[in-house]
């Protein structure tokens, strides 16, 4: 979907749609001029409940030719005491998705908000985008009449060039997370090891940054038996992809980005059990988060730099995979008991996050990981869990969620969570006894090999797939951690160059 700007009061602006943003408590300005103009429908749609305002609602009406838009679709912001920029996101998102219904590709958006809600341009259009994402590639009897979104033209009444930095920062953002749902909305089948290093081939050539991928022979060379361990039993060989991007000098430590790529995950040997195990394709949406936010970091041209690493391997019983009782030398030369296959998340992760701590000198070390079932118990499906050994960087990161959408929550990771990990015969095993506390204890075995660095572990497992559709994302992928990490990096307070 294209984004426009134009200066235009919004009544004479002719397009298939206006989307109006409406107040629970009482009409502004624009409510009332529109309810005069179509002779006080919606003053009845109010006295009938047929449209409120709240938020989550919305409401198609034809303007018969009183107005210039031929519709008007009302979205409920809720109280106007309460409004948020997560109320607006949403009542954009929610518009979008009823435009979809009705199958009206083209329309504009009344911003009568942006005038007193400092945010809301930027988040109305972010809402607007998130909320119009579909994935139908395999749908063939659809493929004739598919519905497409055209162009969402913003009407301002003042300041157009301000408005257009906001629009191209929010467009940048959405094609972070479109790259990010689209990988993880591929299936298994298609989204190999082989699949995902070459999306991160094209991503570096589309946005001039480095990348480098790993065989399998370099990292046997390398000693990255961890890795190594967990594509043992599949066809497709397990890989690291590494990618650069250079936004701020030579001399500035960069930021370096770890996401979990099991591009399926069937528990291997220690075996899933059969109901719902196709929902374990979203088992690289770290991998998917790392490389939307590169996409969306180069294409806004930030100040920093950035390393996007992806361990990827597909978790699959076989004659040649790992077993439990195997003990694997990882790449830090920590020895590690296998006592369940099912943990490789944590496996994976060990060999990227000691690649990442002595390749670089990491300003900070955030990884992005679908890890644990035990945090989806914890925490649902409204944040990701976050554990991690720098206070800064994890208020950061809690400020960066709020403001972005994208909330995290902080568990801790004392000591004492490590007892469960300690191995008879190894230095480490990789899977506790007990399911109490998984997500803690998965993320103190990564602890174990980020060494002094700063960093974070963030469990996305609960968040990276919604089963029912949200404001800001259809039913599906959600592409998680994009958002985050570009507020975390500053892209929401930096002017985007246009072009
Ligand atoms: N990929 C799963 C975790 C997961 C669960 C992701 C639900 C998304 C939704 C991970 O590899 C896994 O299987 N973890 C085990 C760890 C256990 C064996 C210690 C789990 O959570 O049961
Ligand atoms: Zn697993
Ligand atoms: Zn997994």
């Amino acid at each position: 979907m294209r984004i426009d700007v134009i200066t235009s009061s919004p009544l004479d602006f002719s397009t298939a749609a206006l989307v109006v943003g409406c107040y629970e408590d009482g009409p502004d300005e624009l409510y009332s001029s529109i309810d005069q103009a179509l002779d006080g429908i919606l003053t009845k749609l109010a006295s009938t409940r047929e449209f409120t305002g709240k938020p989550g609602s919305t409401h198609l009406i034809h303007t018969l030719g009183k107005l210039a838009p031929q519709r008007v679709l009302l979205a409920g912001l809720g109280k106007r005491g309460d409004l948020d920029d997560r109320r607006i996101r949403n009542a954009a998102g929610d518009a979008v998705q009823a435009l979809r219904r009705a199958r009206i590709p083209s329309f504009a958006l009344a911003l009568q908000l942006a005038a007193s809600h400092e945010t809301a341009l930027q988040v109305a259009c972010e809402g607007a985008l998130l909320g119009s994402y579909s994935f139908d590639e395999f749908k063939t009897k659809e493929r004739e009449e598919r519905f497409r979104f055209d162009t969402m033209t913003v009407l301002v009444n003042r300041n157009e060039e301000a408005a257009w930095e906001v629009a191209h920062r929010a467009d940048a953002i959405y094609r972070g997370v479109q790259l990010a749902r689209d990988l993880v909305s591929q299936p298994g089948n298609v989204a190999t090891t082989g699949y995902l290093a070459s999306a991160a081939h094209e991503l570096a050539a589309r946005r001039s940054l480095s990348c480098l991928v790993l065989e399998a022979d370099v990292l046997e060379s390398m000693g990255m038996n961890a890795l190594l361990a967990v594509g043992k039993g599949s066809v497709e060989p397990p890989r690291l992809i590494v990618t650069e991007y250079n936004g701020a000098g030579e001399r500035i430590r960069p930021t370096v980005l770890v996401g979990k790529g099991i591009t399926f995950d069937t528990g291997g040997i220690s075996l899933k059990p059969g109901a719902g195990m196709e929902a374990m394709k979203t088992d690289m949406a770290g991998a998917a988060a790392v490389l939307g936010t590169m996409e969306a970091a180069a294409l806004m041209k930030l100040p920093v730099n950035l390393v996007g690493i992806v361990p990827t391997a597909e978790n699959m019983p076989g004659g040649r995979a790992y077993k439990p009782g195997d003990v694997i030398t990882a790449m830090s030369g920590t020895t590690i008991e296998i006592t369940n296959t099912d943990a490789e998340g944590r496996l994976v992760l060990c060999d990227a996050l000691h690649y990442a701590c002595t390749h670089y000198k990491p300003a900070a070390v955030i990884d992005l990981a679908t890890l644990t079932g035990a945090c989806v118990v914890a925490l649902g499906h409204e944040t990701a869990g976050m554990m991690g050994n720098d206070r800064r960087l994890i208020e950061d990161l809690k400020r960066a969620g709020d403001r972005s959408g994208e909330r995290v929550w902080e568990m801790p990771l004392w000591e004492e969570y490590g007892e469960l990990m300690k191995s008879d015969i190894a230095d480490l095993k990789n899977a506790a006894s007990t399911r109490d506390g998984g997500a803690i204890s998965a993320a103190w075995f990564l602890k174990q090999f980020v060494g002094q660095n700063r960093w974070v572990h963030l469990d996305i497992a609960g968040v990276a797939w919604a089963d029912k559709a949200r404001p800001d994302s259809p039913k599906g992928a959600t592409g998680v951690g994009v958002r985050l990490l570009i507020d975390y990096l500053g892209g929401n307070r930096y002017r985007v160059p246009h072009g």
